[in-house]
């Protein structure tokens, strides 16, 4: 449906509107976090809203539930099967392999914020569009990254003011000395079992039996409380590697706990797989999410070029940090906010203002024909550390009268000060 009774229309299900104060608190969010990623090295990636299926059906793995269930598919008007990017990861490998970057200094490193596109079912922190925040190390098994990845996603979060559990497995790589022997076992495990599953986890057995540990079904829960586990199977490189990035964080001082059967639920993934939760966020737990996906630029066409990265669903920190008792901060870009008294007063207002944003400093008026009191509540709503009052004596005294919103101090001073007093710290 897409309006009420006969109301207006409404966005679509599964969609959020960023409204201030909560859009700016998000800005600050997203600025703080990439400032994070490129402080480590990671400069921002902007990739297209939309790629060829393909970039997912072969990257994410067809027998995936984003590609088999989730993806907005559509055929343009030309025949092209084209798809909203329900990930970032794909998309950014697959860039990096068409713009050759792959041929300068390894690893790239690359950070992105942006939208993301499943069609799931939507409830508490789960949308249908969602932005993630993420980095990508593209073109090295350098255990060290893995611990770099890991740690930067530890301090993004908890810079942001969310308190999220590190957890961390080695799911191996696709050999027979590894994740595809273990896969045989499992198999044989869950079909002996497979009465006891859940219809949808009977059907994955074959394709894709890894997933049964990510099941919700109690019933297919129960089971996988006794099946074997990879972390026993993995080959000696696997397991030498996992002990390195676990190493590497001791020496961090990285809490992390390890998750012998977190999973993931894209197919990309080799070897270190970690997720973030929140007990905040309800069933849908997970802040973020990572890992190593040393196939990914073969499976996309390109050369051999291992990597790993995480992405952070920034609409769930948002969540976290309200379960937290943290509102959105008052926008603080306006620095001063005028007081007109009459219409000379708001015409001198209006010029002021500007005068102070050519110079750098955040200027609002009051454009409504507000009360002083009302004008003095658009100034506190502004998040304005000054109101600049103008009456009448102020024009013909040509002076402003600055009242420190902080402090409640107030002065008056000459018109040509108004910039330097607002400017500055607080001091006349
Ligand atoms: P993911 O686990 O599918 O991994 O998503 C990462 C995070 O995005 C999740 O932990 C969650 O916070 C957020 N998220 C996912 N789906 C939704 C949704 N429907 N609504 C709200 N938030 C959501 C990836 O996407 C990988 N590309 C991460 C990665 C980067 N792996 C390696 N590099």
């Amino acid at each position: 449906m897409t309006r009420g009774d006969d109301g207006p229309l409404r966005a679509p299900r599964g969609t959020q509107d960023l409204l201030p104060p909560a859009s700016w608190e998000w800005q600050r969010l997203v600025r703080d976090a990439l400032d994070d990623c490129a402080r480590a090295g990671y400069l921002p990636v902007e990739t297209p809203l939309f790629e060829h299926t393909e970039v997912f059906a072969r990257g994410v793995g067809e027998d995936t539930d984003v590609v088999t269930k989730q993806m907005y598919t559509f055929a343009d008007r030309a025949g092209r099967s084209l798809t909203l990017r329900p990930e970032g990861t794909a998309p950014v490998v697959r860039a990096v392999i068409e713009g050759g970057l792959e041929r300068g200094a390894l690893p790239v490193k690359l950070a992105y914020c942006g939208a993301m596109l499943r069609q799931e079912r939507p409830q508490k922190g789960r949308f249908r569009q969602f932005s993630q925040i993420g980095v990508e190390a593209i073109g090295t098994e350098d255990p060290l990254v893995d611990a770099e990845v890991v740690e930067l996603g530890a301090r993004v979060l908890a810079n942001a003011g969310v308190d999220a559990t590190l957890l961390l497995n080695s799911i191996g790589h696709l050999a027979e000395s590894c994740r595809l022997g273990y896969l045989s076992v499992l198999r044989a495990f869950l079909q002996e079992r497979s009465d006891e599953l859940a219809p949808d986890d009977r059907a994955r057995v074959a394709t894709n039996p890894l997933r049964t540990f990510d099941s919700k079904d109690p019933a297919t829960i129960a089971v996988m409380t006794s099946a074997p586990l990879l972390t026993g199977h993995l080959c000696d490189e696997c397991r030498a590697h996992f002990d390195a990035v676990t190493g590497a964080l001791d020496a961090l001082g990285v809490a992390y706990s390890l998750e012998p059967r977190l999973v993931r639920g894209l197919d990309y993934y080799t070897r270190t797989a970690f997720e973030f939760v929140s007990g905040r966020l309800g069933a849908q737990n997970a802040v973020g999410g990572g890992g190593r996906y040393d196939g990914l630029a073969e499976a996309l066409g390109g050369p051999r070029l291992p990597g790993i990265g995480f992405a952070l669903g920034l609409d769930r920190i948002v969540v976290a940090r309200r379960e937290g008792g943290v509102e959105p901060p008052p926008p603080d870009a306006v620095r001063a906010f005028f007081v007109a008294l009459d219409d000379d007063a708001r015409a001198a207002a209006f010029r002021m203002a500007v005068r102070l944003r050519r110079a750098g400093v955040g200027a609002d008026l009051d454009f409504a024909g507000r009360s002083m009191k009302g004008q003095l509540k658009s100034a506190a709503r502004a998040g304005a550390r000054w109101a600049v009052i103008l009456g009448r004596r102020e024009l013909d005294d040509g002076t402003a009268t600055v009242k420190d919103l902080v402090t409640g101090e107030q002065s008056t001073v000459p018109a040509d000060d108004v910039v330097r007093v607002v400017a500055g710290d607080g001091s006349p």
